[in-house]
């Protein structure tokens, strides 16, 4: 199973996926928790850094195109890999992120660009989807002063208040076009999302999954 927690920046999805993961490992459940950009290899790092380090000036077409290379070193090295060991992956961001971010917050369009994504990740589509979802207000800022690896924010986090917001809406309108999504309120208590994404395993594979 490929398990995918997307949205906003700072909405919580790196705790929520870490939870997950070690509710998982508690059930003896075989996986990996993995992230993108920069999750797969050293490589991947120096392209994490590229896209976003805010002293880099990268156009549009450019940052989705390095996106991509981030993405199919990931899932050629990582996440087929695990997937063919039988291994569960859950992914801090992946397809998702690039057709928000690029597509509508970039304006690049998700029709343009929906084949190239494809062909990056080799089809590898998730089976799950969590969306965290949030007003911008209230994440952005937090987001911002949150990251230690960019003081002040990263390349991305350093977009306007409009660019954030066009993200969260484009976020809840792709959860509307499939059934693999389930939007996450990310304002209530990091306990009260992680019981509802317990509660997703629960309605999805039975009860005695729990
Ligand atoms: P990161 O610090 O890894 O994640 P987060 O902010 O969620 O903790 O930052 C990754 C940034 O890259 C984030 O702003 C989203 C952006 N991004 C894209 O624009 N396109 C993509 O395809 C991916 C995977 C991420």
């Amino acid at each position: 199973m490929l398990i995918t927690v997307e949205g906003a920046d700072g909405t919580g999805k790196s705790t929520q996926a870490k939870l997950l993961s070690e509710w998982l490992k508690s059930k003896n459940i075989l996986h990996i928790l993995t992230k993108e950009p920069g999750g797969a290899t050293k490589e991947c790092q120096k392209i994490r850094e590229l896209l976003l380090n805010p002293e880099n000036n990268i156009s549009p077409r450019a940052e989705f195109f390095l996106y991509l290379a981030d993405r199919a070193e990931h899932v050629e090295k990582c996440i087929i890999p695990a997937l063919n060991k039988k291994q569960w992956v859950i992914s801090d961001r992946y397809i998702d992120s690039t057709k928000v971010y690029q597509g509508i917050g970039r304006g690049l369009g998700i029709g343009n660009i929906e084949e190239m994504i494809k062909f990056a990740s080799f089809g590898v589509e998730p089976d799950l989807t969590f969306i965290m979802d949030a007003d911008t207000e209230s994440v952005l800022s937090r987001a911002k002063k949150s990251n230690v690896e960019f003081k002040g924010g990263d390349r991305m986090e350093r977009e306007n208040f409009d660019f954030h917001n066009k993200l969260r809406f484009g976020f809840l309108e792709l959860a509307k076009t499939h059934e693999r999504y389930r939007v996450l309120d990310a304002t209530k208590s990091i306990e009260e999302i992680h019981e509802q994404v317990r509660q997703v395993f629960k309605n999805l594979l039975g009860k005695n999954f729990i």
